[in-house]
């Protein structure tokens, strides 16, 4: 792990309590790039986990006990730090995931946003007075933080997945733990060492890092010192871990998986299209939940879109996400390649065309070169799958109802995106679509104001955005008696 400005960003034990805690056994963080190992680090047990939740337990009172602007000036200090160390926390994000440092680096902008935004909002957790039934009683409702939380995320934005957490957690008023993706422990690491460096008390962010997924998942689902559990990943884990916080009726909020339906209407700005197509899809080479999974694109336009956009994808520049021009890293591992391999293989024997792609890159088992595919049906593998890769399966339909419905026909209710100029279908199609956000005209939705969520399958809660804040919070209601005159 070279050529970091700051190498003590560079952390190899579980932060726990305001301490590095080593353990006996080791794991290998991988360069996705070239497979080679970048560091061993301590693999924390259960016990460990247990350890964290400890001492968030311990932290809560002194923690919430603070006001909001004592919280918002160290959170305001942990973004700071953020963004002073961009360059190496993308460096090693790059380095451990496989994006392009350009992406890297703005996920990072993307991560601290989250922390600056929830600093302020934090500030803003504002009660009611409602209007009683009788005259001798007054109605209040207070905002309280929910307790410990504890939080699994992803290996693919493994900075601002736990920023979106951690930071409308923190502002709440809550404390931490969390248990980052095994594949990318060194952004969270190098998180908690600036949050230390920012002054957020010991205890208040946990990250404990291991390989005992059921394990340490058992803890952090289970414990009964943990009042609320939120996760990120595949609807499949979603639903076991939903099941497992059942037994102590933790709160849950769930960002889970997508298939994402582009949809272009025959009014639509072509070029604008394609555009917006090309970055919903191939952003972090395509391994993200928000990511199109699907364009759908209307019978008379299919023939000049696929052309368009087929020269679009060809031009993307495949490589290791450290040089220069990359605009497409590798998978996170062979096993995701051969996945997306699968599925491309599998519809091409149901009747898709390959125009584009298809196969491993030269670089290595872990790259897939950017594919694109024409005559898909919904009901192909490639289409009805989450791909989670970078190909894109165009499908054509007919007329605006048949759009809403390939669009819809699915258990998943995450993102999905249209293009058409048409203000009255812009409503119309908007709310007849079911998911929890929608681009029109705009291919890149997230950012740190906006509600991230999804219907359906793709899980409950909302992340970013004040409706974020109170997924961190309990609603009181005191009822104040004997005001008669
Ligand atoms: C995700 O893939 O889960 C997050 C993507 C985003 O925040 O835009």
């Amino acid at each position: 792990m070279q050529n970091l400005n700051d190498a003590k960003l560079l952390k190899t034990a579980s932060y726990i309590d305001g301490c590095w805690v080593e353990s006996d056994a080791q794991l290998s963080v991988c360069n996705p790039a070239g497979g080679d190992v970048l560091v061993d680090i301590s693999d924390a047990s259960p016990a460990q986990a247990e350890e964290a939740v400890l001492a968030a337990s311990k932290a809560l009172a002194a923690w919430s006990g603070k006001t909001a602007q004592q919280r918002s000036v160290l959170l305001r200090a942990w973004y700071d730090l953020m963004i002073k160390h961009q360059d190496d926390l993308a460096r090693i994000l790059t380095l451990e995931q496989g994006k392009p440092l350009a992406e890297a680096k703005g996920e990072i902008a993307y991560g601290a946003s989250f922390i600056e935004w929830f600093a302020e909002e934090g500030k803003r957790i504002y009660g009611d007075v409602i209007p009683a039934p009788g005259i001798d009683k007054r109605i209040l409702v207070i905002k309280q933080p929910v307790g410990v939380v504890s939080a699994i995320t992803p290996w693919n934005f493994p900075n601002a997945m736990i920023a979106r957490k951690a930071a409308a957690a923190l502002a709440a008023g809550c404390t931490f733990v969390v248990r980052p993706a095994t594949q990318t422990p060194l952004s969270a690491l190098a998180m908690a060492e600036l949050a230390a460096r920012a002054g957020i008390p010991a205890g208040v962010f946990n990250v404990v890092v291991g390989s005992d997924a059921n394990g340490l998942g058992k803890v952090l689902t289970e414990h009964p010192a943990v009042a609320k559990f939120t996760f990120t990943g595949s609807t499949a884990v979603g639903k076991k871990l939903i099941a497992q916080c059942a037994s102590t009726v933790k709160k849950v909020s769930m960002e889970l998986g997508g298939n994402a339906p582009f949809i272009v209407f025959e009014d639509a700005d072509l070029n604008a299209a394609v555009q917006g197509a090309l970055v919903s899809k191939y952003r972090n080479a395509g391994q993200t939940c928000v990511c199109t999974n699907r364009i759908l694109v209307h019978q008379d336009i299919y023939p000049q879109f696929c052309e368009k956009y087929t020269q679009a994808v060809a031009e993307l520049k495949l490589g290791s996400g450290l040089d220069q021009d990359t605009q497409i890293g590798p998978m996170i591992s062979a096993k995701a390649a051969q996945d997306v391999d699968a599925l491309v293989q599998q519809s091409i024997a149901q009747g898709a065309k390959l125009v584009l792609g298809g196969s491993y890159a030269k670089q290595g088992d872990n790259f897939y070169l950017p594919t694109v595919m024409t005559d898909v049906t919904n009901d192909m593998p490639i289409a009805c799958n989450e791909i989670f890769g970078p190909v894109s399966p165009i499908i054509r339909f007919s007329d605006e109802q048949h759009a809403i419905k390939l669009a819809n026909d699915t258990q998943y209710g995450l993102a999905a995106y249209f293009y058409s100029r048409d203000i009255g279908r812009i409503f119309r199609v908007a709310e007849a679509l079911d998911y929890g956000m929608i681009g029109i005209n705009e291919g890149l939705i997230s950012n740190a104001t906006a509600p991230f969520g999804g219907m359906k399958q793709s899980g409950n809660g909302r992340e970013g955005s004040h409706y974020g804040l109170d997924d961190y919070l309990e609603i009181k209601y005191l009822c104040l008696g004997g005001m008669e005159q």
